[in-house]
């Protein structure tokens, strides 16, 4: 990483950072000027991103996002280290199965919530007894395009982002005035998770979108720091489609 810029006095936490968007959230906060936390379930390649990111300003928290006491773990070390946590961004998530409904596993469905949904939940919770209740702050939650329409063959994942969008209006009202709740709905962003639908096909998979191309982790960072930022101070509850412009194509033809 390049020079850093002077602090910003802010400090936030970003689950599932060691890769992908998560990680592209962290860099993006940190190029503001603020300390980072970042989790994810692999120890090594959490201390790699942490000395990428730049180490003097970053610290890892290696556990999984549905573990409560990952979570209080997490929570208590990012307050222990920088002295506050301003923002939460729940971003860890997982999408484990393809196919049809009809026949989905329900235990894999519980699983995919517990994840995607009610780990969200559990880090909003204590990131706000913590110090958002008496302090103030931002949540922001990435959810996906897929909360927002039907996503035929990824339901259990369609349905827990949906999960997610709401979770942010319960909270975004709840959390009022103190702290500002929103969501961030990515369509396809290159990233190891979303592979399988581009790898060998990107220029076509790419000319479906009025941009002429699929997200990276940088354009989810750039509207995670909005989301974060002063210029958003009067947004709550909202989700924010960052998609390439895909949303366009509903309706025509
Ligand atoms: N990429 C897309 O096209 C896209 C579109 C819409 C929404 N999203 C959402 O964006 C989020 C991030 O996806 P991504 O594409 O950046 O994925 P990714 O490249 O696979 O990165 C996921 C990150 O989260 C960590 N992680 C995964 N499961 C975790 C868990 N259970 N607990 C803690 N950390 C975990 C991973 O590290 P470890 O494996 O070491 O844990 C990694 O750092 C997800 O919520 C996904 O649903 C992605």
């Amino acid at each position: 990483m390049t020079a850093l810029p002077e602090l910003s006095g802010k400090v936030a936490l970003v689950t599932g950072a060691s890769r992908g968007i998560g990680y592209g959230v962290a860099e993006a906060l940190l190029a503001r000027g603020d300390r980072v936390a970042i989790t994810g379930r692999n120890e090594d390649a959490l201390k790699e991103a942490v000395d990428k990111l730049g180490a003097e300003r970053v610290i890892g928290i290696a556990g999984k996002a549905h573990d409560l006491d990952h979570q209080a773990e997490a929570v208590a070390r990012t307050v222990e280290a920088f002295g506050r946590v301003d923002f939460l961004v729940n971003n860890a998530g997982t999408n484990p199965v393809f196919g049809p409904i009809a026949d989905l596993d329900l235990n894999v469905a519980r699983k995919v919530f517990e994840t995607n949904v009610v780990s969200a939940l559990g880090f909003a919770q204590k990131t706000w007894h913590a110090w958002q209740k008496d302090n103030g702050g931002a949540i922001v939650n990435i959810a996906s395009v897929a909360g927002v329409s039907a996503s035929p063959f990824i339901g259990a994942y369609g349905i827990s982002k949906a999960a997610m969008i709401n979770l942010s209006l319960q909270l975004a009202h709840e959390f009022a005035p103190t702290v500002r709740v929103n969501s961030i709905a990515p369509a396809v962003v290159k990233t190891k998770f979303a592979q399988a639908l581009y790898e060998g096909r990107e220029a076509e998979a790419a000319a479906a979108y009025p941009l002429a191309r699929l997200g990276v982790p940088s354009d989810i960072g750039g509207a995670a720091a909005f989301l974060t930022s002063s210029q958003s101070d009067w947004i709550t509850g909202q989700t924010l489609v960052v998609d390439g412009g895909i949303f366009l194509n509903a309706g025509v033809g």
